[in-house]
């Protein structure tokens, strides 16, 4: 592969809809850095509970938004070859995957202050190209003149199905229910938010993955990169 010429892979999808991990392989496997902006969300999120400055949905963000410019978010290379996030110097890994980041994240991502700040941090990780970033709108928003872009569209039972398998094969005790309600409302919170919501973005290739082996998205993902590089 030639690895002079650097493109920007940007993969956009509601929750559970396995777009992180095709990310997160399709960069390993082209040698680009992987960037979760799910996770810089959930960061924010994190700070504002624990700073108690946004603990519920209902609370003025004034104080949050004020935070927001300060706030150092990146990410550490770990020797397994993942990445962990950083708060402010701190490995916030762990945390921004509890239950109580899942239930306000939505709320904070629906605040333009806060993603305009994570947009201008998301755009600098991007500057020499060379990453794949997913998330909700870097086709449309954050990167709107990547080279590849793809749109996971995976039906809602689906996705239930894959987070009820995993988290029952963790030991908790969940019904498919709940998570089929959790993922619903987040896709709606997501898509009707007035800033950057979640679309598809019309150059977008989109991908229903529900009848896919991990090998075979990988397969799949691996030949649109090599379209998207031989196109530009
Ligand atoms: O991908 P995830 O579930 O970790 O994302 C967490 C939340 O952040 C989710 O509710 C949507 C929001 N998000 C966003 O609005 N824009 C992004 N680019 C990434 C995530």
């Amino acid at each position: 592969m030639n690895n002079d010429h650097k493109i920007i892979v940007a993969i956009d999808g509601l929750s559970g809809s396995g777009k992180s991990t095709m990310a997160r392989r399709l960069a390993s496997q082209v040698g680009y850095r992987y960037i979760d902006s799910g996770a810089m969300f959930r960061a924010v999120t994190l700070f504002g509970l624990d700073s108690g400055c946004f603990t519920s949905p209902d609370d003025d963000p004034s104080a949050l938004i004020e935070s927001v410019g300060t706030l150092d978010i990146n990410f550490e290379p770990q020797p397994d070859g993942t990445q962990h996030t950083m708060l402010n110097g701190r490995d916030v890994e762990a945390e921004i995957r509890q239950m109580r980041v899942n239930s306000m994240v939505s709320p904070v991502a629906t605040i333009p202050e806060v993603r305009r700040r994570l947009a201008q941090i998301q755009q600098q990780l991007g500057k020499e190209r060379g990453i794949v970033m997913d998330g909700r709108d870097i086709g449309t928003t954050v990167f709107p003149d990547a080279e590849l872009k793809i749109y996971v569209d995976t039906p809602a039972e689906v996705r239930a199905r894959r987070r009820y398998d995993e988290m029952i094969g963790a030991g908790a005790d969940v019904s498919f229910e709940q998570i089929l309600d959790n993922l619903v409302s987040r896709d709606k919170i997501d898509m009707s938010r007035a800033e950057s919501p979640l679309r598809k973005a019309e150059d977008a290739v989109v991908l229903d993955n529900s009848d896919m082996t991990l090998e075979q998205q990988d397969a799949w993902i691996l030949r649109q990169f090599q379209k998207a590089i031989e196109r530009s």
